[in-house]
Order: C-alpha cells, then sequence, then structure tokens
C-alpha cells in the first residue's frame, strides 16, 4: 500500500475513534442530568421532602383556635414538618366577645358539653396527631373533648401543644390519655399566648425532643 495512503486511512481512523469518544461522554453526561432532575422531582413532589418526617409517617396538624394563637403555632409546626394541617371547627359559633366567650366557654364546661363539630376528618389517613387548643379555664375547649369522643386514636400518636396566659398546660396531656387510652400521648408543648409569635425556637426544640 501506498505510504500516503496508509497515513490517510490512519488519520480517518483516528477521527472518526475521536468523535465515538466524544458522542459516548455526550451521553453520559446527558444521562447524569436526567437522573438528577429525576431525584429532584422525586424530593419536590414529597410532602415530607425538606420536613423533619421519616419517610411513611402520616401527620396531621389539628388544631382549634378563636384568636389566632394556637393557629400560629399549628402552622409553625405545619412548616416544619411539611404535613397535613386542618383548622377543627364547630357548628356553632363561639362569641366574639371576650368577656362572653368566658361566661360562654365556663358554662360549657360545667354542662361537659359536647359541641357539635362542623370539620370531618379522615381519621384513618393519619398515624400522628399534633393536636393544638388554647387552654380554656385550666382545661381544653370542650370541641376538643368532642374530637376525641368522635374519633378513636387507639394505636395512633397524639402531641399535644397548647396556648395560655399563664396556666401552662393544666395536665391536659393527662386529659387526653384518660379519653384515648390505646393512643400514644407525647409530652405536650406550652405556648404563652403573647409569645406565640417568637416561639419558633421553642417549638423546635419540642420537636427534636419528642422525635421530629
Ligand atoms: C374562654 C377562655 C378561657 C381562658 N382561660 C384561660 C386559663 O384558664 N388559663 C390561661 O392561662 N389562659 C386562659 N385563657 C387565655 C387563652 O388560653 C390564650 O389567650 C390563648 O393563647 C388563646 O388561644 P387562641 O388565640 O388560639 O384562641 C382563656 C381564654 C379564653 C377565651
Amino acid at each position: 500500500m501506498n505510504k500516503k495512503v496508509l497515513v490517510l486511512l490512519i488519520g480517518i481512523l483516528l477521527i472518526v475513534s475521536a468523535a465515538i469518544i466524544i458522542m459516548t461522554l455526550k451521553d453520559k453526561k446527558n444521562d447524569n442530568i436526567e437522573k438528577d432532575v429525576k431525584v429532584n422531582d422525586v424530593d419536590s413532589n414529597n410532602d415530607n421532602g425538606s420536613g423533619n418526617l421519616s419517610g411513611n409517617e402520616r401527620v396531621l396538624v389539628l388544631y382549634f383556635s378563636m384568636s389566632g394563637n394556637t393557629e400560629t403555632v399549628a402552622n409553625i409546626i405545619h412548616d416544619e414538618l411539611k404535613c397535613d394541617i386542618l383548622r377543627l371547627e364547630t357548628v356553632k359559633s363561639y362569641k366574639s366577645d371576650y368577656n362572653d366567650l368566658l361566661d360562654e366557654a365556663q358554662e360549657e364546661q360545667k354542662k361537659k358539653a359536647r359541641p357539635e363539630l362542623k370539620t370531618k376528618i379522615n381519621i384513618d389517613d393519619y398515624d400522628t396527631i399534633f393536636l393544638g387548643y388554647p387552654n380554656w379555664w385550666g382545661d381544653m375547649p370542650m370541641p376538643i373533648y368532642t374530637f376525641l369522643d368522635d374519633y378513636d386514636l387507639a394505636g395512633k400518636k397524639i402531641a399535644p401543644f397548647i396556648t395560655h396566659g399563664g396556666s401552662g398546660l393544666s395536665n391536659t396531656p393527662k386529659k387526653i390519655k384518660d379519653e384515648e387510652q390505646n393512643a400514644t400521648v407525647m409530652e405536650g408543648l406550652a405556648i404563652s399566648g403573647t409569645n406565640d409569635k417568637n416561639s419558633k425556637s421553642a417549638i423546635k426544640e419540642w420537636l427534636t425532643k419528642i422525635g421530629y
């Protein structure tokens, strides 16, 4: 074979080999980019993606709140855990005047009333309920008792949190346990009603303490 032809053939062979190597590397890179996108998609579609929940635990933040303090705490927990959240509402409307509300709540408590709930909960969808309420006369508002009566929480975990004007938890986790003997009632969190907006660090500390 002519020397010139041989050099030409080797040249062509080198160019073709280089082209194949470049194409293969390009394909690999695209593959990796695609994999990255897929992983990110799964994370962003997952409710629990950036929250503190382990994979399978289904958590609901359920709260009763009249003037918004308990709602603020509930929202912080919801933001931390990236879980579901629901406000517990009653069929009846409570008095808007504060003094009237004090009387109304006291009257309900004396009568052991069970105000009917407007909110319906798919309780089977959840393993754990973060249950929030204001301290009313050293106890839970009676709609919380209605909830505990209406729903069977056996086998579930309940994490109670309360907002208050000085009385703290008032032994309410024990009252929940009395109503739901087959549930696991976790250590409760008490947030002073006037401090609710600055309570994020206390809430985070509590979440860590109880395993979230
Ligand atoms: C009817 C009623 C009774 C209350 N009783 C107490 C009480 O016994 N002890 C206490 O510390 N705070 C008491 N408070 C204050 C509330 O617990 C406090 O303001 C709470 O943060 C309100 O929560 P909310 O904004 O989610 O409704 C009472 C408030 C109301 C309306």
